[in-house]
């Protein structure tokens, strides 16, 4: 097995499903000690026993990022059992309902903000205070919040809004040896992309095909390693070429 995160405690948000649980299976690989914290519980466990199923370490803990107490107490189950945080993943997003700003409903508007802009928030504020030697924070964010994209107004919106959060932590977090890196991840084939047309993503991809989850975990598995060392603020496309 490699180690390069041998021992290595890391928080992954959303980490029962499509890029999340990718992530949690391959910091697992690397000999990290995952917890996966996600609103919807029982799929966290279901992703956490297939881990230990492999003779990894994984758990899962209850956690929805809309809810500043309830990151904390995720965050705090793992000090109380881990000691403290080496990796945060700030993962946990949805995509909302697909409509022209003309037809956006504010309620969407907030549901969206809620998870994916304040949830990054919280998860960056409460990781940090719990890496007392440093550490590492990776967000997903998306190519979405690089350029416009139609019918994805809010999302494109609190996308961006992760990238300028990431490079602010960076900047305020550097003194305490935590880096903060953001990765924008094209079409990834997962249950986020169920309502849109495969075909039509595909002929818009240089690469010719829709991503796969993993092909995410392996920048996070690097930005999380000793190789990334110097690396901090910086946004990492993985796209197959359509921001290009
Ligand atoms: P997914 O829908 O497969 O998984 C999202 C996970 O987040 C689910 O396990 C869900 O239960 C969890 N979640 C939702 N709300 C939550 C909350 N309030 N608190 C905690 N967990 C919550 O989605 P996917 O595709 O794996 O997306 C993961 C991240 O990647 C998101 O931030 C998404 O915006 C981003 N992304 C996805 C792309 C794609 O093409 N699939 C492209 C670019 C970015």
């Amino acid at each position: 097995m490699n180690t390069e995160l041998d021992g290595k405690r890391a928080l992954v948000t959303g980490g029962a499903s499509g890029i999340g649980r990718a992530i949690a299976n391959a910091l697992a690989a690397e000999g990290a000690r995952v917890i996966i914290g996600d609103v919807d519980a029982a799929a966290g466990q279901t992703a956490a026993t297939e881990i230990t199923g492999r003779g990894l370490h994984a758990r899962a803990v209850h956690c929805d990022v809309t809810k500043e107490s309830s990151v904390v107490d995720a965050i705090a189950n793992v000090r109380a059992t881990e000691g403290a945080l080496d990796l945060m993943v700030n993962n946990a997003g949805i995509g909302g309902a697909l409509a022209p700003l003309t037809r956006s409903q504010a309620d969407d508007w907030d549901r969206v903000y809620a998870v994916n802009l304040r949830g990054v928030f919280f998860g960056i504020k409460h990781a940090a205070n719990a890496m007392p030697d440093g550490g590492c924070i990776v967000n997903i964010a998306s190519i979405a919040g690089l350029r416009g994209s139609s019918l994805l107004g809010p999302y494109g919106a609190t996308k961006a809004a992760v990238i300028q959060l990431t490079q602010t932590a960076a900047l305020e977090l550097a003194k305490q040896h935590i880096r903060v890196n953001a990765i924008c991840p094209g079409w990834i084939d997962t249950p986020m992309l169920q309502d849109l047309e495969r075909a039509r993503l595909v002929r818009q991809i240089p690469l010719g095909r829709i991503g796969e989850p993993a092909e995410v975990a392996g920048l996070v598995v690097y930005l999380a390693s000793s190789a990334a060392a110097f690396v901090t603020g910086s946004i990492l496309r993985v796209d197959g070429g359509i921001a290009s």
